[in-house]
């Protein structure tokens, strides 16, 4: 159905073409908003957006970005506009008053209120600051080619646009400029996070059951249908891939939790959390089944060494890598959870890197298209999200509201 295009949702499956479509000329567009940028020495970027506006791009940079140490040469990035803290804006707004900062702001529908109200402020911040003129050139949009309040404002005030196809659904759209854009003025290389892409691709293109993504749809479909698992953690042994998880659950979440149906997507990284939620993982209710994505190389070395006295009994490992370590963790915690009933599917990447990254969010995109026809709903809509939206407008008494307004004070 997703290789034929026959299945439900099937106006949003322009994402299938993104690895190897996006054009040369969109890349260099985004390579030239970072050399302007750096022109103007701005050495902070606030991306604004939520949900799919934010997530892959976020899980890009902290997978890539060095843990601890900004590197100088780039701007540092920072999201906004994925909440509604004042205290987080308020602390994001501190940081902006002391840096030389531009922004990217990301709505498909250009209406969403929590990107809306966080633009509100920083743009406010950016033109008293810089003047107008010279805040349109600090301030780029993403958003829809032709409707919606943050095009119509765009035109109005002269920022450069990046268009999100119409095709492609926020959870599907890293691969767009959703994500190419900031990852980019990032300072990392999205061509080598395409090709990676392209390469996920062609491995999950073929019509064989040798195919990864059509494997990991069955395999999670018969955890749920055949062992009545109505959880998948996606576990994780690198820090690296930590805001992974973020991104992955929003796409199985707003993607298949429909119907009353749906695998309850929970995230994990080990072994920090096999000394908090592994007890529960380990004897708990058997509700759950893991998902682990493991990273085959080390980008940097950590000997162990020895020590004369040996305080901390720690001798059998000089000479050993900590990876050495994390992957005997990793293998122990295996046979372990196996052993205690909960059933592990292994995901491997070679190493942490835009390449593999590319990969990875193209593997998971065809799963899950794959995943949700078989579980039988629609991969590409989200009508459960609006109802937050209707209580919460009608709360802060927003015109065409009123009704609602009444009835919830009622109810509370
Ligand atoms: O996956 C989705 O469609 C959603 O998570 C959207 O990305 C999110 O609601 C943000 O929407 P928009 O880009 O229109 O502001």
């Amino acid at each position: 159905m997703l290789d034929k295009e026959t299945g439900a949702g099937n106006d949003f499956l322009g994402w299938k073409q993104l690895p190897d479509g996006t054009p040369e000329s969109l890349i260099q567009a985004c390579e030239a908003v970072r050399d302007d940028w750096k022109s103007r020495g701005v050495d902070l970027v606030v991306v604004i957006g939520i949900g799919g506006s934010y997530l892959g791009a976020r899980t890009a940079l902290e997978a890539l970005n060095h843990q601890f140490i900004q590197d100088t040469s780039k701007p540092r990035v920072v999201f906004a506009g994925n909440n509604l803290s004042e205290e987080y804006l308020a602390e994001m707004m501190d940081l902006a008053a002391r840096s030389n900062v531009a922004c990217i702001v990301i709505s498909k529908s250009g209406t969403t209120t929590e990107p809306a109200v966080a633009f509100r402020v920083v743009k406010e911040h950016i033109e008293k600051r810089y003047g107008k003129a010279e805040a349109a050139g600090r301030i780029v949009a993403v958003t829809d080619a032709v409707k919606g309040a943050l095009k119509t404002l765009s035109t109005q005030e002269g920022y450069r646009t990046f268009v999100v196809p119409d095709n492609v659904g926020g959870r599907f759209s890293v691969l767009s400029p959703v994500g190419l854009l900031p990852i980019c003025v990032a300072g990392y290389d999205v061509r080598e996070m395409l090709r990676g892409a392209a390469a996920a691709k062609a491995q999950v293109s073929v019509r064989s059951a040798d195919n990864p993504a059509v494997q990991y749809a069955a395999m999670r479909n018969l955890q749920y249908f055949e062992l009545g698992k109505k959880v998948e953690v996606l576990v994780t042994y690198n820090p690296r891939l930590t805001f992974f998880g973020e991104w992955w659950k929003q796409l199985f979440g707003e993607s298949e939790g429909k119907d009353g149906k749906g695998i309850y997507p929970a995230s994990a990284n080990f072994t920090t959390d096999l000394h908090s939620i592994g007890q529960f993982i380990q004897d708990g209710d058997r509700c759950m089944f893991e998902t682990v994505v493991s990273v085959e190389k080390s980008n940097r070395s950590v000997v162990i060494g020895s020590d004369e006295q040996n305080l901390d009994c720690l001798n059998y490992l000089a000479g050993k890598n900590v990876e050495h370590c994390n992957a005997m963790a990793a293998l122990g915690t295996k046979l372990a959870h196996i052993d205690g009933g909960v059933p592990q599917i292994e995901i491997g990447i070679e190493r942490v890197n835009e390449f593999c990254i590319g990969e990875l969010f193209y593997f998971f995109e065809a799963s899950c298209g794959i995943s949700a026809y078989l579980l039988g709903v629609n991969p590409f809509n989200q009508p459960g999200v609006e109802a937050y939206k209707k209580n919460m407008f009608a709360l802060l008494r927003k015109p065409g509201y009123e009704a609602q307004t009444e009835e919830i004070l009622k109810r509370l």
